[in-house]
């Protein structure tokens, strides 16, 4: 899909997409199109019950007088709710339906209403952004019906009086979307192809070619580093458990103190020995989609050469069941020393990430480190799949994370912490157990990868099982399973708050 901005015009050929607001205020550019249409918007307005709520649509096809093949009306809603998100939505909802429809050109010709949250070129970078973010396929396992799935849209033009900001904003939303688009396809690949290995080589592979370093560890470094945990989960699979450390070096002072974002990265969970059920196994090749992101993220920084200095650390495991693997009531020792009491093998993630997470604080020092994790079902009791849980040792961190969520469309809710849940972890014969009692499991996972964080390190956890991938479509800009979730918050976050 080419997308391009220009300047407004006249009314080309394929579809022209125009605005309007609240009460179905039409905006100037929908005005002018109803004018040269003979008032075809008007008439349809009089039989619709488009009233310009989000992402409502009004669909006219061939309409007499003008050369395009469609005039759509894209409702925005109310001006002062107009923020990024909102405009992405509507842009990736009209992308979805011209996709549907076959349609292969179209210009979003959509004024910035007064009071928009969104300005100038900034709202034109928006409405391509919600265009590329919905323009995703992930075909590559299909041989048949193919011209059902391809897309035919290849050209897509937005308006916007400030081209030259437009391009400048939309640089960096492509190469973020670049990172998203990394993260779907490692969440989306099937687990008999993406192994740790294999997820490790296209890591390296990817993130090389734009000046990140990645360094990959296996089992035999690993256990020289004294990581028990993390190849404790591991040792029931045919595959090598992997570390991959990748470095982006992007600040001005080269020895500036650095980001830090950890993942969890378990290729396949099918709980090991406390296997899982045939349906709660499925979908479980997502079980690295923190891992996905924190990859993801490490791209889009680099694409942006974002002027940061950014670790990225993810565990990478295949969690089997195996006459060699981890037996519930195992008792492993992590990198810090700590043992851990192994009573549900299907608690793995937390195992992963207390290495992984050790290593990091303990390897780079940073600033702050941040993981991300599908690490509980129970999140997604507490919060469905509209917010990740955030949980974290600093009020500082957790604002910006919250308010960088908000703005870059990846909302998280904070939950909190507490010596009270911390006790839910005693264990009878080593310093800790991996499971919690029957309550607040999203908590008691988040209370035990606390025990991991070095002292005074501000540390977040995002627990991501409830949105990393989607079953349907719950999001217009989203279309596929993978949903690249963790990219744009923690981008949005080192952008505001962690560069120059
Ligand atoms: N990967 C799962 C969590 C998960 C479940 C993610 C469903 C996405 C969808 C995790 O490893 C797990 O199995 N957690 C257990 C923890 C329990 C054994 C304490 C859970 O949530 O049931
Ligand atoms: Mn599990
Ligand atoms: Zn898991």
């Amino acid at each position: 899909m080419q997308l391009s901005f220009g300047a407004p015009g006249a009314i080309g050929t394929g579809t022209l997409v125009v605005g309007a607001t609240d009460g179905a205020t039409l905006l100037p550019a929908a005005v002018k199109a109803d004018k040269a249409s003979g008032g075809a918007i008007t008439r349809a307005l009089g039989f619709s019950r488009f009233k310009g709520k989000p992402n409502q649509m009004l669909e006219i096809l061939a309409p007499a007088g003008v050369r395009a093949s469609r005039i759509i009306l894209v409702g925005l809603g109310k001006p002062g709710d107009i923020d990024g998100p909102r405009i992405e939505n509507a842009a990736a909802t009209i992308i979805a339906r011209l996709q549907t429809a076959g349609e292969t050109e179209a210009t979003f010709d959509l004024d910035v209403p007064k009071g928009a949250k969104a300005k100038g070129g900034n709202f034109a970078a928006h409405v391509a952004t919600g265009a590329l973010l919905r323009s995703y396929t992930f075909n590559g396992y299909r041989t048949k019906n193919l011209d059902e799935h391809e897309h035919k849209l290849k050209t897509v033009r937005v308006a916007t009086s400030d081209t030259a900001a437009a391009k400048r904003a939309f640089a960096d939303s492509e190469a973020i979307a670049n990172g998203v688009f990394l993260a779907r396809n490692l969440v989306n690949e099937p687990p008999n192809v993406l192994s740790p290995q294999e997820f490790a080589k296209r890591a390296k592979a990817t993130l090389s070619k734009v000046g990140v370093k990645v360094d990959i560890l296996g089992e035999a470094e690993m256990k020289k580093l004294g990581m028990g945990a993390l190849l404790g989960v591991g040792q029931g699979s045919e595959r090598e458990s992997q570390l991959v450390v990748m470095r982006w070096n992007g600040a001005r002072g080269k020895n500036a103190q650095p980001v830090a974002f950890v993942g969890k990265g378990v290729c396949f969970d099918s709980g090991g020995l406390s296997l899982k059920t045939g349906a709660g196994m499925m979908g479980m090749k997502g079980d690295m989609g923190g891992a996905a992101a924190v990859t993801g993220t490490m791209l889009a920084l680099a694409g942006r050469k974002a002027k940061v200095n950014a670790i990225g650390v993810i565990g990478l495991v295949e969690n089997m069941p195996d006459g060699k693997a981890q037996r519930p009531d195992d008792v492993v020792k992590s990198m810090s020393g700590q043992t851990i009491e192994v009573l549900n093998t299907d608690a793995e993630g937390r195992l992963v990430l207390a290495d992984a997470l050790w290593y990091a604080q303990t390897k780079f020092k940073p600033k702050f480190v941040i993981d991300l994790a599908t690490l509980t079902g129970a999140i997604m009791t507490a919060l469905g799949l509209e917010h990740a849980g955030l949980f974290s040792n600093d009020d500082k961190l957790a604002g910006r994370i919250s308010e960088a969520g908000k703005d870059a469309g990846e909302p998280v809710w904070r939950l909190p912490l507490g010596p009270g849940y911390d006790k839910a972890l005693r264990s009878k014969i080593a310093d800790m157990k991996n499971i919690g009692g029957p309550y607040a499991g999203s908590i008691t996972a988040a209370q035990f990868l606390q025990r991991f964080v070095v002292e005074k390190t501000p540390w977040a956890h995002l627990d991501i099982a409830g949105v990393a991938w989607q079953d349907g479509e719950q999001k217009p800009h989203i279309p596929s399973w993978g949903t690249g979730w963790g990219v744009r918050v923690l981008n949005k976050l080192i952008e505001d708050h962690y560069e120059g």
